[in-house]
């Protein structure tokens, strides 16, 4: 099995609060609601690992999950140096952030997560991975290209960046699990005038299990760092 076992490690709101960058990392990134918490269930094969809520603003922090840790290792060393021997050869870390766009989210906590973000893509080393989810029933919003825009400046070349259509079991009348053509225009469009240019797109849905196999073609490489 892919996944053995997952388990959450901690939260951060800063560099400082992170885990240690000993492992591969995948992050989901996203606008409030598009369904990041979701596909990180999916795609572990948990129930409720990543909380999720109809409401949107549910995730509040950096969440860092280890998959693939020995049992244990939560309660020890969340911070700095790791014992030699403690996670498995294929451990690696998955990361679900908050969404930015929420208007109820106070203005100052909006700024420190961005802040935060910039840095997170910019320096977080181990990083090999970042999902960029998108609503594959409305195509990107203005949040979205400001988040293509964060990715083009901070991210380095060598991460792979795929943006993931969520929920296309929701989609178009009579057609679940296809894209309208305006749609994938305009994430072409919005891709090009941002900075990120040409890049993979993964079509998902949490509830049918649509995408996994794609998203794990890019998970694979976090486990094999
Ligand atoms: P924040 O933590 O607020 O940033 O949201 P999030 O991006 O983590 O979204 P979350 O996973 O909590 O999902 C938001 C809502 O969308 C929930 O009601 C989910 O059940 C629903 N949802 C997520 N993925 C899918 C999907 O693939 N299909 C359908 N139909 N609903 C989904
Ligand atoms: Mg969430």
């Amino acid at each position: 099995a892919l996944v053995r076992r997952v388990v959450f490690l901690t939260g951060a709101i800063d560099m400082k609060g992170c885990p240690a960058a000993d492992r591969g990392e995948a992050a989901f990134i996203g606008r409030s609601n598009v369904g990041k918490s979701s596909l990180i269930n999916m795609v572990t094969n948990r129930k409720s690992l990543a909380y999720t809520s109809k409401r949107p603003g549910k995730t509040q922090q950096f969440n860092f999950f280890a998959v693939n840790d020995k049992p244990g290792r939560e309660k020890e060393v969340k911070y700095g140096d790791v014992m030699p021997g403690s996670m498995d050869p294929d451990s690696f870390l998955i990361t679900d952030l908050p969404g930015f766009g929420f208007a109820k989210v106070p203005e100052k906590q909006r700024k420190q997560w961005a802040d935060f973000m910039s840095q997170y893509l910019a320096e977080r080393n181990n990083l090999r991975v970042v999902f960029h989810l998108i609503d594959s029933r409305h195509g990107p919003t203005d949040e979205d290209k400001k988040i293509m825009n964060q990715v083009s400046e901070n991210l380095p070349a060598r991460v792979n960046y795929v943006v993931v259509l969520t929920k296309a079991d929701k989609n178009i009348k009579g057609a679940p699990g296809k894209v309208s053509k305006d749609v994938m225009q305009s994430l072409r469009t919005a891709m090009n005038e941002n900075g990120v240019g040409k890049r993979p797109v993964i079509l998902s849905s949490s509830n049918t299990k649509l995408g996994r196999d794609d998203l794990w073609r890019y998970l694979r490489l976090a486990a094999e760092a």
